[in-house]
C-alpha cells in the first residue's frame, strides 16, 4: 500500500509567521527502519517542520502523511503513532519523575498495570530510576532531556521526532542516546532527528536531509556521502621530511598544522586510501592518518560557503 511506504511523507509544506516564510515548499521522506537527520542553519525551519509533523502547528499548505495517516483528515490516528521530543522541556513542576511519565502513559491509553511497567522500563533505559520520586523541576538539564526522550517513547511510537535531543547531554549520555536511537530504528521505527553536531549525526543517521531557508536543499545517504565527500586528512610521520618530499613530488596539497602533523587534501576516502598506500610503500613511517572533521561537516561547509 502506498501510504505505508514511509513513516513520514511530506510534500510542498509551507508555513509563514507574519512576514517570515519559515517553510517554502519543503519535501521530506522518512523511511521505516532508518534514522534520517535534518540538518540546517539556525532559522532554516527545522523546528517549525517538526512541530507541524507532531501536529502541534498547522501548515499553510502541503500534503503530509505520518504513519500512513493524512494529517488534515486523521490527526488523532497520526498522533497515536508518533513520539515527539521537543527542543525545550515543558514545565510540570508539581509532578515527580514517575508521575510525569505515568501521566503520559495514561494520556496514551495504556492500562494502569501496563503503564506502570512501561514507566519503570523507560526510567531504566534512560538511567533515571533513582530519580523516580524527585519533582521534575529538580532535574538537571541533561536529566530533563532524558526524561523528555522517555516520554516520547511511552506508547511505542512507530515514528519518532527528536529536536536536538543531544543538546545538554554529557558524553556518556550522548553515546547512550545514539545507541538507543539506533536500536529503535533497528526495531523498525522511522526516526527523524535534528541536530547541529554533525560529527555525531554522521554516526547515527542513515540519511541526511539538508534544509536551507525553509526548503529541501539536498538528500544524501550517509554511506554515499562518506565515499564522495572531500575532506582533509591529518597525517603524522615519525620523520616529517620524507612525508613532505613525497607530497611535494606528487603536488599533493597540504598544510602544516601548528599542533603537529600535516593536513593533506581535500581528498575523498578512496583517494586518501590510495595515497596512504603509496606513502607507506615508499617507506614514509606514518603512525597516524585520520580525517579532520567528518564527511558531513565538509559537505555542509561547502554547501553553505557562499552565505553572507
Ligand atoms: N512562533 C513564531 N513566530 C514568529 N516567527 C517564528 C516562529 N517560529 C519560528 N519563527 C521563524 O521561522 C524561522 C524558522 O525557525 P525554526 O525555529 O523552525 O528554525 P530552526 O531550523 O529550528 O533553527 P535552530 O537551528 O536555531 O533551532 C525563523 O526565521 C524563526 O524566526
Ligand atoms: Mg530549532
Amino acid at each position: 500500500m502506498e501510504e505505508d511506504e514511509a513513516g513520514i511523507h511530506a510534500r510542498g509544506v509551507t508555513r509563514s509567521f507574519g512576514p517570515v516564510q519559515a517553510l517554502r515548499g519543503l519535501d521530506l521522506t522518512v523511511p521505516y527502519g532508518q534514522v534520517t537527520a535534518l540538518v540546517g542553519a539556525n532559522g532554516a525551519g527545522k523546528t517549525t517542520l517538526l512541530l507541524i509533523l507532531a501536529t502541534l502547528l498547522a501548515p499553510d499548505a502541503g500534503e503530509i502523511r505520518v504513519a500512513g495517516y493524512d494529517l488534515r483528515t486523521h490527526p488523532r490516528e497520526a498522533r497515536a503513532e508518533l513520539g515527539w521530543m521537543p527542543d525545550t522541556f515543558g514545565v510540570y513542576d508539581q509532578l515527580t519523575v514517575a508521575e510525569y511519565l505515568q501521566f503520559f502513559a495514561d494520556a496514551y491509553g495504556l492500562n494502569p498495570r501496563e503503564g506502570g511497567d512501561r514507566v519503570l522500563e523507560l526510567l531504566t533505559r534512560v538511567h533515571l530510576v533513582e530519580m523516580w520520586h524527585q519533582p521534575v523541576h529538580v532535574l538537571s538539564r541533561g536529566q530533563k532531556q532524558r526524561l523528555g526522550l522517555a516520554r516520547a517513547l511511552v506508547h511505542r511510537p512507530k515514528v519518532l521526532l527528536l529536536d536536538e535531543p543531544a543538546s545538554g547531554l554529557d558524553p556518556r549520555s550522548r553515546v547512550e542516546l545514539r545507541d538507543l536511537v539506533r536500536s529503535l530504528a533497528a526495531e523498525g521505527a522511522a526516526v527523524l532527528i535534528s541536530s547541529h553536531i554533525l560529527s555525531e549525526l554522521e554516526e547515527i543517521a542513515d540519511r541526511f536531509v539538508l534544509v536551507d531557508q525553509g526548503a529541501t536543499a539536498g538528500e544524501y545517504e550517509t554511506s554515499v556521502l562518506r565515499a564522495e565527500a572531500r575532506g582533509l586528512w591529518r597525517a603524522h610521520a615519525l620523520e616529517e621530511e620524507p612525508l613532505v618530499e613525497a607530497l611535494n613530488s606528487r603536488e599533493a596539497p597540504y598544510r602544516r598544522q601548528r599542533t603537529g602533523g600535516l593536513d593533506i587534501g581535500p581528498l575523498t576516502e578512496p583517494e586518501a586510501a590510495a595515497l596512504l598506500g603509496e606513502l607507506v610503500a615508499e617507506g614514509v613511517r606514518i603512525f597516524s592518518y585520520a580525517p579532520v572533521g567528518g564527511a558531513l561537516e565538509s559537505v555542509y561547509l561547502a554547501m553553505t560557503e557562499d552565505r553572507t
